[in-house]
């Protein structure tokens, strides 16, 4: 079985008129791998998860995904289009972005109604993530008017909803308090001992330790300059400061490998 997921190809990459995002980005992901994108604010981390999910293009170089390459051209079909998405839950970095309805209920049964499953399918497998992600009790509120963590859950839910292969994750745990951030690293573990692929960008360093094998690092000139195993680079002060992760502040604790990002006694 080919086990190659994503694929990038001396990737070039920038909005309109802008300056360029990324130069000859070169990436590969292979199914089944959970993998954390680190780098400062501006480094390019949403740019490149927004690449996988073909919501932008390159401008240069190759990018396939499931072996089929992806552009412009190729997303235009419409049920290429939609597979594609099916296969590929985003997580956005802010989930106000993400919700569009006004009851969470239908938030999360938009999207397989969407793909014109039947409806007691539909209500069978909504009811079924809500209790798995413990929110029965938000299913009649509206989106909006949740706070940012429970709306984090409504939009994670409305993802898995519909059992995507590979899920991509954009800060997943910003905002989130240190217990609800327990529930989504579980969470992720889970899906990953599943056979999911699972792509997070996140300054959280110890998020990265606990749910990825590997870390893509990249500058704040948008360069990849790691890319490893999670637990090295976490012991690497040096890059860490030179990417701006950590600062002077920060140290590690080498014995039982945990980091103090302020200073204490
Ligand atoms: N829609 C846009 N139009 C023009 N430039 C953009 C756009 N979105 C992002 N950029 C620029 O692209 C670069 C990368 O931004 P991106 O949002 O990918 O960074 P990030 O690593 O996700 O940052 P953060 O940690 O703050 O979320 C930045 O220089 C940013 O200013
Ligand atoms: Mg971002």
């Amino acid at each position: 079985m080919d086990k190659e997921l994503f694929y990038l190809d001396r990737v070039s990459f920038k909005y309109q008129d802008f300056q360029p995002v990324f130069n000859n980005l070169s990436i590969i992901i292979q199914k089944g791998e959970s993998v954390s994108l680190l780098g400062a604010n501006g480094s390019g981390k949403s740019t490149l998860l927004k690449i996988l999910c073909a919501l932008v293009f390159p401008s240069e170089g190759i990018f396939r995904a499931f072996g089929q390459v992806i552009n412009e051209e190729a997303m235009e079909n419409e049920a290429f289009s939609k597979e594609y998405h099916r296969r590929l839950g985003f997580i956005f970095q802010n989930s106000d972005v993400q919700l569009f309805t006004t009851r969470v209920w239908d938030e999360i049964a938009f999207g397989p109604l969407q793909l014109g499953w039947e409806q007691d399918r539909v209500r069978e497998m909504v009811d079924d993530v809500i209790n798995l992600l413990g929110i029965k009790h938000l299913k009649e509120r509206s989106p909006y008017r949740l706070s940012g963590g429970e709306k984090k859950k409504v939009a994670v839910a409305s993802v898995l909803v519909l059992n995507p292969q590979v899920l991509i994750l954009d800060e997943p745990t910003s905002g989130l308090d240190p217990k609800t951030q327990r529930w989504l690293v579980d969470l992720l573990l889970e899906l990953k001992r599943g056979g999911r692929t699972i792509v997070t960008s996140t300054h959280n360093l110890a998020l990265a330790h606990s749910i990825s094998e590997r870390a893509l690092v990249l500058s704040e000139q948008h360069c990849l300059v790691y890319d490893g195993p999670a637990s090295d680079v976490l012991e690497n002060r040096d890059l860490l400061m030179e990417v701006n992760l950590i600062d002077e502040y920060c140290h590690i604790h080498g014995e039982g490998e945990h980091i103090h990002c302020y200073t204490h006694e």
